[in-house]
């Protein structure tokens, strides 16, 4: 296994590129088993949840050639339907070939994920929304056993909770089904707004693009005829490298960033006294006499982010005075406080509800675990400012989602190495 050792940085500065959205990249490969033709992909995030979806589509018949974020992809020779335990245990998003499988071959077996580090995580939403387009499911051995013999048929589907992952296999499915979807309360991520809009040019007709109201018009069967395109920038890469920033104090500059994705992220670190200045694809955030403490409550878009909590806890610990989080989405997400109390942070949990009493270069260096993606980017802010130099553990984490992490840090000024255990 592989751990990274990071000294304390005074300050960084330069600039950092964002690579495409592994968040949006993951809905929009499953949703290429729509495709009748072959598809170029550009900026796709070179990480390893890509590489595992590659593998499960590659398993189901997919062939494509690649280059770092370039794709070439063809599902128009996938001659089985079965997601198997081996790839689905490790990557729980493997979840979204279900939708697209079922729609277009009337039959598919997903395995079921199993436990997560954030949260019990059910896919209860999926399984429902297909249920109402006509698809019987069956829990069998472990397995999601979806049959719809007759095909799809359009439904009206109403989310109880808003569900990212659910409206994108809905969304999928819909695609071929035969007559009219209607999501009511949707997600409204970008991740979905670009699958909507790949699949309205790829020839179908969805309304409400961007709002909780989807209405997608599905074609019976018949595959589409996707255009090449490119993936969105990953607006959770970005608001952590922004924090990186904050936490260091130092004027950084994030470049291919959509502003407009981050405004919750941005607007909490001008909370926090930070300034921060925007061009269309540029954000700049630049050094502060003093970081003042915040009250974030986490929830679906176009509000905080989940996925930003755990860098902003890191970056609380350095303001002056006391932050308060509250985790509204996942019910265990909450993993890093204890890996961040043992650098030093002065963290108070109670339920889903974290009280950080902030104090300024405090933090001390130590060995730490990373335990998911955004809990391991939050251990390395706070390494770039704790006293000494800090082993980050497990952190095949990071690289399941951050491109190059550490060339990208290196390259603006942080003390960052990676090391065989
Ligand atoms: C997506 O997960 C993201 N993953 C997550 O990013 C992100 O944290 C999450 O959305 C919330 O923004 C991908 O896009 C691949 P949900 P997803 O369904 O789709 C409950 C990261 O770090 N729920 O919107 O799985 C669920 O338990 C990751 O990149 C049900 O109860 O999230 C949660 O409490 C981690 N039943 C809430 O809904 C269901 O069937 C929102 O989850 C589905 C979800």
């Amino acid at each position: 296994m592989k751990y990274l050792k990071i000294s304390r940085s005074n300050k960084l500065q330069g600039s950092i590129k964002i690579s495409g959205a592994k968040n949006a990249a993951l809905p929009l490969l499953a949703c290429t088993i729509l495709a009748k033709n072959s598809i170029n992909i550009g900026n796709l995030p070179d990480v390893v949840d890509i590489n595992t979806l590659l593998s499960l589509l590659e398993k189901l018949g997919s062939s494509y050639t690649k280059n770092k974020n370039n794709i070439t992809i063809s599902t128009l020779s996938i001659n089985n339907t079965k997601a198997t335990y081996d790839i689905v245990k490790t990557m729980r998003a493997s979840i979204l070939v279900l939708g697209p499988l079922l729609a277009r071959f009337g039959h598919c077996e997903v395995s079921l994920p199993g436990g997560c580090a954030i949260g019990q995580r059910p896919v209860d939403l999926h399984l429902k929304a297909m249920e109402a387009m006509g698809a019987q499911i069956e829990i069998k051995s472990g397995y999601i056993q979806a049959t719809a013999p007759a095909g799809l048929k359009g439904a009206k589907i109403v989310f109880d909770k808003v569900t990212v992952g659910g409206t994108e296999n809905s969304v999928m499915a819909a695609a071929l089904a035969q007559g009219t979807t209607h999501i009511i309360n949707a997600a409204k991520e970008p991740e979905i707004v670009q699958l909507c809009e790949v699949l309205v040019n790829a020839g179908l007709s969805i309304k409400g693009i961007g709002t909780s109201e989807l209405i997608i018009e599905g074609t019976d069967g018949e595959l589409l005829d996707f255009k090449d395109f490119d993936i969105i920038p990953d607006r959770i890469e970005a608001g952590t490298y922004l924090c990186a920033g904050a936490i260091t104090n130092s004027k950084l500059t994030i470049e291919n960033v959509i502003p407009e994705h981050i405004d919750a992220v941005t607007a909490k670190l001008e909370e926090m006294n930070f300034e921060i200045q925007k061009t269309n694809r540029t954000i700049t955030i630049l050094p502060t006499n003093e970081i003042k403490p915040v009250n974030i409550i986490t929830t679906e878009y176009p509000g905080f982010p989940t996925d930003m909590q755990a860098q902003f806890m890191a970056l609380a610990t350095q303001a002056n005075g006391t932050s308060i989080i509250d985790e509204k989405l996942f019910e265990n997400r909450f993993m890093h406080v204890s890996e961040l109390m043992r650098l030093g942070a002065d963290i108070h949990l109670n339920g889903n509800t974290a009280t950080i009493n902030g104090t300024p270069n405090k933090l001390n260096a130590t060995d730490v675990m990373a335990t998911d993606l955004r809990a391991s980017s939050a251990l390395v802010l706070a390494a770039l400012v704790a006293e000494g130099e800090t082993s980050i553990h497990r952190i095949y984490h990071l690289d399941r989602g951050y491109e190059d992490l550490e060339g990208k840090l290196t390259a603006i000024g942080a003390k960052v190495e990676r090391f065989n255990e």
